[in-house]
Order: structure tokens, then sequence, then C-alpha cells
């Protein structure tokens, strides 16, 4: 059974201060370093980077754009060696190019780095001596490493694999797809491999207009332009290859917006999308046993007004590591229910949009979770089990499930079960014409986001009924509508727009930021979960101008905090040429990958 959480341990140290410093800020005592910046080889053979000479042949060895989500699976028993896995999310191709004028003039070839950019890199990592520092691997066969781009084929699996509305020209069975894209979030399964989120997929599809009349209102349900023929925004991809000109290829699109697995340690791995998790803009899927062995996947749909769902397998997972064993639990994700969140409210009239308490002391109450498709069975009026796996928006819109500020990460607590989801804004809350604020979305124009807290009945987190407290809205403390649990304000960190979420070796909540509205640079941040220390939120880390803290993974022995480093730079008029940030090298912005260790080598946050 899990254990109980430590109150607090391990989060000794002195947070830092806001600051628009453009470097990383660690705490005194700590010290970070570059383990993998774009265009670094990844795959042996790979050239060095070159700014003024790249192409997509090499782009495809080397480490992608816009690091994202990242996790580290050991490749011995003496934590020396192991695989960093990184979602490349994104590129910002005015940060990327010498002499970047418009997206019009990219060259074809340009487009062709960007898709390259794009997808994961798995990587051999070791550590330095006995510190917590850790650096990549650069000898040897490194026989694991490889880039996933936006050209790697993958299978679907699932109820929806093979469905009219997968099928393509160029794949009339609907079963296989070309890449992963906008990988954001993810979570490592107990069978040792990675699970990624597609998010905001729509941005690389053009000619949304001359769909059929039919499949309109799906596409413009998940964002994509259905009257222009060229978007403002678009990626320009079609350009490069036509299938993401939906004019041609309708149903391209419907192949994009899933859960993709990867397994790390087969580097000739098929990846697979798994249609059973539903489409939608995945920001990524962590996992969790039910008390019974059946898997439970947690997931957010990172979109104003969108939704939380979770996945329970039908089988039991298998706890030998015979082949057979791994075998039997790489088809966990294949079969299952797909369940979205509704939330019940024990005082919403009292809700003002205010951020004020409700007269029961608590934004808390119960929730169920509402079935939408088992099996192959379709649990939704009207729509087949195909419909309601493709636009899983559209079987949530259809049981009424609650309009939520933005779902980013979505983490259960392995420590306590309890599920944690960052709501990382949404100013669009109670404006006119738009859903007003709730008791589990309480403020209005909520610029700065909140964290919400389930437990599942029972303990069980197969469950179908819950209750739900929400421990954090953030802000800057002096900011009457925030809260954290009801600790001192005077002595916790401004903290804004929660986005990723991971836990340390004693349960505490590491929180990183995108978009800090409070003026500060995003960052990384320390809470406990239990006992007095609950809503004790303390800074970190920040992370240079213009970027994102896009993803923390504390290490098994909590020696080492793995850091993403988004988008450094990313600040409207900058350029290559006129960088705002010149994060890491003290040239232009490059993202990166970093590590964070204690000069001491003890633990991290204590
Ligand atoms: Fe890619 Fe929702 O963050
Ligand atoms: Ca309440
Ligand atoms: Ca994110
Ligand atoms: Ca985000």
């Amino acid at each position: 059974g899990p254990r109980p959480p430590i109150n607090g341990a391990g989060l000794t140290f002195k947070p830092i201060p806001p600051n628009t410093l453009d470097t990383v800020i660690v705490p005194n005592g700590y010290d970070n370093a570059v383990i993998l910046r774009w265009g670094d080889p990844v795959v042996p053979g790979a050239p060095a980077f070159r700014a003024d000479r790249q192409s997509a042949a090499a782009q495809a060895t080397q480490f992608g754009y816009n690091n994202d989500w990242l996790v580290t699976l050991p490749l011995d028993r003496h934590g020396r060696r192991a695989l960093l896995v990184v979602n490349h999310e994104y590129t910002n191709e005015n940060l990327m190019f010498p002499g970047y004028t418009t997206p019009e003039a990219l060259t074809v070839e340009q487009v062709r780095v960007a898709m390259a950019a794009h997808g994961l890199s798995v990587v051999e990592i070791e550590r330095v001596g006995d510190t917590g520092q850790w650096v990549p691997v650069t000898r040897g066969a490194r026989r694991w490493n490889r880039r996933i781009t936006a050209g790697t084929p993958m299978r679907f699996t699932g109820p929806a694999a093979g469905s009219a509305l997968l099928r393509t020209a160029a794949d009339p069975s609907g079963t296989m797809v070309l890449g992963s894209l906008n990988n954001c979030a993810g979570g490592l399964t107990p069978w040792g491999t990675i699970l990624s989120g597609e998010e905001n997929f729509n941005q690389y599809f053009v000619g949304g207009d001359a769909v059929p009349a039919g499949a309109k209102p799906a596409l413009t349900r998940y964002g994509i332009d259905t009257v222009n023929r060229y978007p403002s925004g678009s990626r320009k991809w079609e350009r490069a290859d036509a299938r993401f000109d939906l004019s041609a290829h309708p149903n391209e699109a419907n192949r994009f917006g899933w859960i993709m697995e990867l397994d790390p340690h087969d580097p000739n791995f098929t990846p697979r999308k798994h249609t059973a998790l539903g489409r939608f803009k995945h920001e990524g899927a962590e996992i969790i046993l039910a008390r019974d062995g059946r898997v439970v996947a947690y997931m957010g749909d990172d979109e104003r007004f969108d939704y939380l769902y979770k996945f329970v397998s039908d089988k039991k997972l298998r706890r030998g590591d015979k082949p057979f064993d791994r075998a039997h639990n790489m088809t966990l994700l294949e079969s299952g229910t797909l369940y979205v969140a509704s939330f019940g409210f024990s005082s919403a009239p009292e809700i003002d949009g205010s951020g004020t308490l409700p007269a029961d002391g608590a934004f808390n109450g119960t929730g169920r979770w509402i079935p939408l498709a088992r099996g192959r069975q379709s649990l939704v009026p009207g729509m087949s089990v195909d419909e309601v796996l493709v636009h899983t928006r559209l079987a949530a819109d259809a049981v009424g499930a609650t309009k939520m500020d933005r779902p980013e990460d979505v983490a259960p607590n392995l420590r306590t079960g309890k599920v944690y989801a960052a709501l990382t804004n949404n100013t669009r809350r109670g404006a006119t014409g738009q859903p007003a604020a709730d008791e589990v979305n309480p403020r209005s124009n909520n610029r700065h986001g909140h964290i919400l807290e389930i437990t599942e009945d029972g303990g069980d987190n197969a469950a179908t009924t819950f209750t739900w407290a929400i421990p954090i809205v953030c802000g800057d403390p002096a900011d009457p509508s925030t809260y954290f649990a009801g600790y001192d304000k005077t002595k916790v960190s401004p903290i804004s727009c929660p986005d990723n979420l991971d836990f340390d070796a004693h349960g505490n909540l590491w929180i990183s930021t995108d978009g800090n509205a409070l003026g500060s640079n995003d960052g990384l941040f320390a809470v406990p979960l239990d006992g007095p220390e609950r809503g004790h939120v303390k800074q970190f880390l920040t992370v240079p101008v213009g970027a994102e803290q896009a993803s923390a993974s504390l290490s098994d022995d909590n020696r080492t905090a793995f850091v993403s480093v988004q988008h450094p730079g990313e600040i409207d008029g900058a350029s290559m040429d006129n960088p705002a940030s010149t994060w890491p090298d003290g040239d232009y912005a490059r993202p990166a990958v970093i590590s964070v260790w204690r000069v001491d080598g003890r633990q991290i946050g204590a």
C-alpha cells in the first residue's frame, strides 16, 4: 500500500526571490549545468550544431527544439547511468534561423528542419563522479540513443484503430501514422515505458475550409480553422508535406491529439498511439495502480473550459519481469473505460468569483467520473465508440462534464494515491457569455491558476466517486484572492500559472510554471502537501528571460533535479539575430535540459 507522507520533510532550503535575470538561479549551496541543448548530437555520428548550416538530416540526429517533459530511467543498479527521455514540443523558427523574417519566407528545407526538431529524444547519460550532476555519454555504442520526429512511423492501438475516421490516402487501413506532434507532458509506466501527450496539434493544419461540411464541427471544437484556407499562425508544414493540408487529406488531423507510448529500452520500438485514452489536446498521462492492480491514467485537456479525464484498464498489471509479463503489460492501455470528471459543489451559490472562501471555510466538494466508453462500447447516446474516442471533446460536452480552467498536468502522488491537477489560468472565466466562477474554478479572470487535489473514494484510484479540495489558489500572496491551504501568507513565495507537477522522494509537490503573470521569470517551486507545512510554497529555481520552466523530475535518490528550460528568449519581436535571451552560451538562446545538484552532494531541498 501507499507509504504515509513525511510532513514537509526535506524542504529546508532558503527560497530564492522572484527575478528577471537572464540565467538559471538556484538556492545557495546548489549548482546547475546544461546536459543537452538544442542541436547537440544525440545519435552517434551526428554532426556538431551550426546555426548557419542547418539541415533536416542533421536535426533528425541532434537534440530537438523546445524540450518539455522529461524523465530518467536507470540503466544500472548503482545509479551511475540512465536514459534521459525528453519531449520536444514545438519550434520557434524566429529564434532558430539566422536572417529569419516571416513564416512565409522560410525555405522548404527550414520547414523540414522544424519538423525534425519536433518529437522526442532518448539519450544515455552518466553521473559525474559521486555528485548529483549528470552529462551525456559521448563514447561507445550508445545503442539506445534515438530521435523520434514528425516523420517516425507509429501504430494505432485500441478500439478506434482502423476506424474510418483515421483512414487517409497514405494509410487506407487507418492503423499507421507518421510522427508525434506537440509532445507536451508525459508519464512513466510501471512496466518501464513512457507516455507522451500530443497537445496543440491544430496549429499544423491548413485547408479546414474545404473539408466536407459534416467534418467541420468536430474540427472546430479542436481549434482547427474551418473558415480560412491558411489560418494566421499556422506552421506552413503543408509546403513540405501535403498531408498537413486538410483540403486534400481531411482525416489527417484525427491522427494527432493522442497519448503515445514509447519503449526507450528498445531502440527499434514502433511507438503506439492508444485510442482507448481518447483524443483531445492531451497535456500528458500519469499512471497509478488501482487497488486490484488495474492501471489508472489521469489526463488533462489543456484548453480554457475543457476537462479532466481518467482511463481505467480492463486488465491488471503483471508484476513479473519475464518477457510474457512485459508483453501483457504492453497491452494494458489498449482496452478499458474512459471517464470524464464532473465536480459537485457544496456551496456554489456563495462563490462570487473574487476567490473569497465560502462559508464552510474551504473550496471543496464531491465529484464523480462519468464513463464515456467501455472497451468497444460507447456510453454516449448518439455516438459510436469510434466517435467517442476520436471526438472525445464532443462526447464530454454531451454528458455535461465540468468545464475547467485549462487542465495541464494531472499527477497521482504514488505515496498517498491523491491526485493533483494544475489548472494553469483562464482569463475568460466569468467574462460575458462565458461560464461563471464555481467552487472548483473559484476565481473570475483567473490569471494565476490554482492547484486541485482529488481523493478517490475508498482510497481506490478505480473509484467512480471522489472528494476534492483546492489547496492552493496561486498569485502574489498579498492578493486577497490567493489561498495557500491556510499557511501564513507572509512566508510563501509568489507563484503564477502552475503547469507541470512532480513529487520528490518525500512526497512533496514540485510545481513548474509557464507564463508567470506577476512579471518575473518562470520557475520551480516546492510545497509540502500534508501536516503543518501544507501550503508552504517555496521557490527553488528561476529560468532565463522568456523561458518556460517546462518540467522537472527529481531523481529516485533525490540528489538531482532534472529541469527542462523551454523557449528562452520567446519575447515578441526577438529573433536569433536580435535575441532577448543569450542563455545558455552567451550568443543566442537555446532550449536546454539541465541538472541541478547540491554542492555538498546531499538531497535536493533538504
Ligand atoms: Fe504544453 Fe499545456 O502545456
Ligand atoms: Ca466547500
Ligand atoms: Ca505543459
Ligand atoms: Ca502551459
